[in-house]
């Protein structure tokens, strides 16, 4: 595109996840992208394509914009057919429509083609699932050894075992409860932004209720990630994260702090469709293992 910079863009804060891909290899009950509420619900519109991360690049910047940090997304990034093009160009713009790039991944597509482009992420996070008999250890202990975590020793490499999910919760907050206050120690409102075409989603719940979307505006993205980042939503007042919040009256907004959070409704992780899942994990651990 030989789209350079303006000078003086500005930079939005936050990390803004890019649901590539519509679908997934795993089907994780109450996944909030893939079977939301657990009601079977998909939650992202399209898989995308170059052109239309082109598209919302060229955006951003036309706005005078750019963005500090952004993480492809999904359902399964890797699976989407056009991921190794799609981060072949961003890590041509890097400093330009972003400072950072990062992927979220379960891990279990590790074909040659999607390691050969995983050194062009600033930090990799992968989601490991304890899928029928296998062990979210057994997942640590087979990436620690493969030849793909010795390739990727200059990446920031996370893996995160996902043993509960959250679910929804029928606690109702208090009249009183001081909403604002909630939304500060919302981890989801700085780290959780969802890019989509037709604007940007404050939050993985507001991406998912399709509600209060922040469309591409000047004003609008300046209001609401820049002049107003700690105004509430409307939404954040029904939203599980201030009842979960308020339930910890805590002002620790860390990742290990939300995690370890009480929540009221976590259960454990279970899959919707079982056969195939188990099928995806052991084609995955061999993908890994057989990495030369
Ligand atoms: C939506 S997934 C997309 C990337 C990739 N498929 C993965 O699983 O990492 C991103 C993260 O959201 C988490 N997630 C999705 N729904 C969740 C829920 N109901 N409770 C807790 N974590 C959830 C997943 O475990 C994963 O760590
Ligand atoms: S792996 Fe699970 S959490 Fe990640 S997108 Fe797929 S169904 Fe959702
Ligand atoms: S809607 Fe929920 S997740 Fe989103 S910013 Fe508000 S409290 Fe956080």
């Amino acid at each position: 595109m030989g789209y350079e910079l303006d000078k003086d863009n500005m930079i939005l804060p936050g990390n803004f996840q890019i649901p590539i891909a519509k679908n997934c290899n795993l089907h994780c009950h109450y996944c909030g992208f893939m079977d939301y509420n657990g009601q079977g619900l998909q939650t992202i519109d399209k898989s995308m394509n170059l052109d239309d991360i082109k598209i919302i690049e060229k955006t951003i910047l036309d706005l005078g914009f750019k963005f500090s940090s952004i993480e492809l997304f999904g359902g399964e990034p890797t699976i989407n057919s056009y991921f190794t093009e799609i981060v072949e160009y961003l890590a041509t713009r890097k400093g330009i429509f972003f400072n950072k790039l990062k992927l979220f991944t379960n891990g279990l597509n590790m074909t040659k083609k999607v390691v050969g482009v995983l050194n062009h992420f600033d930090r990799i996070d992968i989601s490991t699932y304890p899928i029928e008999n296998h062990t979210i250890s057994e997942y640590r202990e087979i990436w620690d050894s493969s030849n793909i975590a010795k390739k990727l020793s200059d990446v920031d490499v996370c893996v995160h075992g996902r043993t509960h999910f959250f679910h929804s919760t029928d606690f109702e907050l208090p009249k009183d409860a001081d909403i604002k206050k909630l939304f500060q120690a919302c981890f989801q409102k700085d780290n959780c932004r969802v890019v989509t075409m037709d604007g940007i989603y404050r939050c993985g719940m507001i991406h998912h209720e399709k509600t209060e979307i922040y469309k591409y505006d000047k004003k609008i993205l300046e209001d609401g990630f820049i002049n107003n980042e700690d105004e509430p939503l409307k939404f954040c007042s029904s939203c599980d994260e201030t009842k979960v919040a308020y339930l910890n009256q805590t002002n620790d907004t860390s990742a290990e702090a939300y995690l370890q959070w009480k929540r009221p409704n976590t259960k454990e992780w279970v899959s919707n469709n079982p056969k195939v899942d188990k099928r995806n994990y052991e084609r995955g651990i061999e993908l890994i293992k057989n990495y030369e």
